[in-house]
């Protein structure tokens, strides 16, 4: 039997239509617009979208949206300086700094800088650390839309097994520390593996979930996955022919896993959701 397909697309579109709802009545009662400040630097063509695709859902949303483009030869402090000025702006909610930043930029540096309030991608260590003791003021933006996901589809993760591919600072660890929790869609018993892993074909078959994180294409197999398991697939990547394809084996993992995200159109629209939601959250934290 062929697995549940976890609509992203559609669930971000409800939470969207909902969102637009709270920012208009938040404005009613306030007068206030949220406002979202994103920050490019240098010209990579997949940032470029990512942030447009950002600033175009905070329109629809009903969020002002700024955009400071700076050229790839920028320095940490001049980004420093702009980071600052718009911690100070009070017109500004929250402030985006996309990632990759140039080699020349240490991008700890400048997820530090930002101050906690506006922090609406939740890296701040302040707000990571909030999180991970589980009184969060915001939520990661791709590991909390994965959530969403989760409930969505029906799944128990209340002592599943839930494997997390990936480590990194943006999803694997935090999407671990969510899951882990005591609470809704949490209370999973978490495993978190990376590159140095060993026998991680064999582990990730015991797991309930799957969160794969890895930026892998199509990675996880049919025979790493136990039938009628979770599978949620936050991998993007470009194959040759220009195709879009996540961590996992969709076609093959879909006759055997229970409920599968799909790529695109799975964690990628729910990403950009949850900012939003944070957006929203910091005007009102600020106000
Ligand atoms: N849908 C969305 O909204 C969204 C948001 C963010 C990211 N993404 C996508 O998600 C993917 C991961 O992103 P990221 O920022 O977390 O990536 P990242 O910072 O590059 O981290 C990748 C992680 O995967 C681990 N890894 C790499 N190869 C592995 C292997 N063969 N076996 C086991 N683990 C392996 C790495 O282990 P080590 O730590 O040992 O190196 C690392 O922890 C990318 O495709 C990215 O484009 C999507």
């Amino acid at each position: 039997m062929s697995a549940q397909i976890i609509d992203g697309k559609s669930l971000a579109e409800k939470l969207r239509g909902q969102l637009k709802a709270d920012v208009a009545e938040f404005q009613s009662q306030t007068g206030i617009v949220p406002h979202l400040a994103a920050v490019l630097v240098g010209d990579d063509p997949a940032s470029a979208v990512y942030v447009r695709n950002k600033q175009r859902a905070c329109e629809k949303a009903g969020i002002r949206s700024t955009l400071h483009r700076l050229p790839s030869e920028t320095t940490e402090t001049e980004l420093l300086d702009l980071v600052q000025q718009l911690n100070r702006d009070d017109s500004v909610h929250g402030i985006l700094v996309q990632l990759p930043l140039p080699p020349q930029i240490r991008e700890t540096a400048i997820l530090d800088a930002v101050v906690p309030m506006k922090d609406v991608d939740c890296f701040h260590p302040e707000n990571v650390g909030l999180m991970v003791q589980g009184r969060p003021r915001y939520l990661p933006c791709t590991p909390s839309g994965c959530q969403l996901l989760i409930q969505e589809s029906g799944f128990e993760t209340a002592g599943a097994h839930a494997v997390i591919l990936g480590r990194s600072e943006i999803v694997g660890k935090p999407m671990a520390m969510l899951l882990v929790q005591k609470g809704a869609v949490a209370n999973a018993t978490v495993t978190i593996a990376h590159s140095r892993t060993k026998n991680l074909a064999e582990l990730v078959r015991q797991a309930d979930l799957i969160v794969a994180a890895i930026g892998k294409p199509k990675f996880v197999t049919a025979e790493m996955v136990k039938p009628g398991a979770c599978v949620i697939d936050v991998g993007i990547n470009r194959l040759d022919d220009g195709t879009l394809v996540g961590d996992v084996d969709y076609e093959a993992v879909k006759e055997v896993a229970g409920a599968i995200t799909p790529v695109p159109g799975g964690v990628g629209p729910m990403t950009i959701a949850m900012l939003l939601q944070n957006t929203l959250t910091a005007a009102r934290l600020l106000s």
